[in-house]
């Protein structure tokens, strides 16, 4: 089968700090990649290559069957439309209510009427369960009710791709255990393709399929997760913990 996302050799420093220096990695459709590593390892700066939010020094940056490297404008926006972006921090605008957040969204982007847009929140909403925070303000929900309704956000657009920078950093394991299992119901219940940065172990665990890990600008070690803990290599048994 054809990679729904495929990295090829990317190399990006910024100034004298080499941050990727030969990063290749696939995606499958409808699979769960996590990309794990020590923080400042380069996987948010990897990622944002995809939606090309970074432009490469050299390398390549496949998307289906479209360098999203070398896309210029409408036709990287209309690509950019079927990517979800879950970004390192959540993101929600804490000046507008929950239900505004989405609508911020979905009245750019689609032609629903308001109605039509009100039955999609709900519908969203009552997908991560919580149906009731519709007119709650941001700053009024529990941390891993934020990234739920970010994560419901993100998928707003019908996205073929989603993107999540760190989903469950600083949540507690309940959350973080809600949270991923909305990661993998993404892929069972909506066919999605993720990549999922994360350094948390749970949540690969419970929602990745496979596992890339990071280190020093290279791909040090890819597998399941299960493989990738049982590598001899220091680097991993540092970052697992022995
Ligand atoms: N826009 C930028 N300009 C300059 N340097 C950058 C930029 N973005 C990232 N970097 C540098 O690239 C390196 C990798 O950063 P990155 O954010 O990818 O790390 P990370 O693996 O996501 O870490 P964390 O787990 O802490 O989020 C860091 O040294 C960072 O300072
Ligand atoms: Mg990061």
């Amino acid at each position: 089968m054809k990679p729904a996302v495929r990295i090829v050799d990317l190399h990006k420093s910024f100034g004298a700090n080499e941050v990727l220096k030969g990063v290749s990695m696939e995606v499958e459709p409808g699979k769960t990649v996590a990309v794990m590593g020590g923080s400042g390892s380069g996987k948010s700066v990897l990622i944002k290559h995809v939606v090309q939010l970074l432009l490469p020094d050299s390398g390549e940056v496949w998307y289906g069957d479209k360098r999203m490297d070398l896309l210029r404008g409408k036709e990287l926006d209309d690509q950019r439309l079927t990517i979800g972006y879950l970004f390192q921090g959540g993101a929600l605008f804490d000046s507008m209510s929950v239900a505004e957040n989405f609508d911020f969204v979905l009245d750019r982007h689609t032609s629903l009427t308001l109605a039509e847009r009100k039955d999609r929140i709900e519908e969203l909403l009552t997908w991560v369960e919580l149906e009731e925070k519709f007119n709650a303000s941001p700053a009024d929900l529990s941390g891993g009710q934020r990234k739920r309704i970010a994560l419901a956000r993100g998928i707003a657009l019908d996205p073929k791709l989603m993107l999540f920078d760190e989903p469950t950093t600083g949540l507690d394991p309940v959350s973080v255990r809600l949270v991923s299992d909305l990661i993998v119901r993404l892929r069972d219940e909506l066919d999605m393709t993720s990549i999922v940065i994360t350094h948390d172990l749970l949540c690969a665990e419970i929602a990745a399929d496979h596992v890339n890990f990071l280190f020093e600008g290279l791909i040090l070690e890819s597998g399941t997760l299960d493989e990738v803990q049982r590598s001899d290599k220091p680097e991993l048994r540092n970052f697992f913990g022995g």
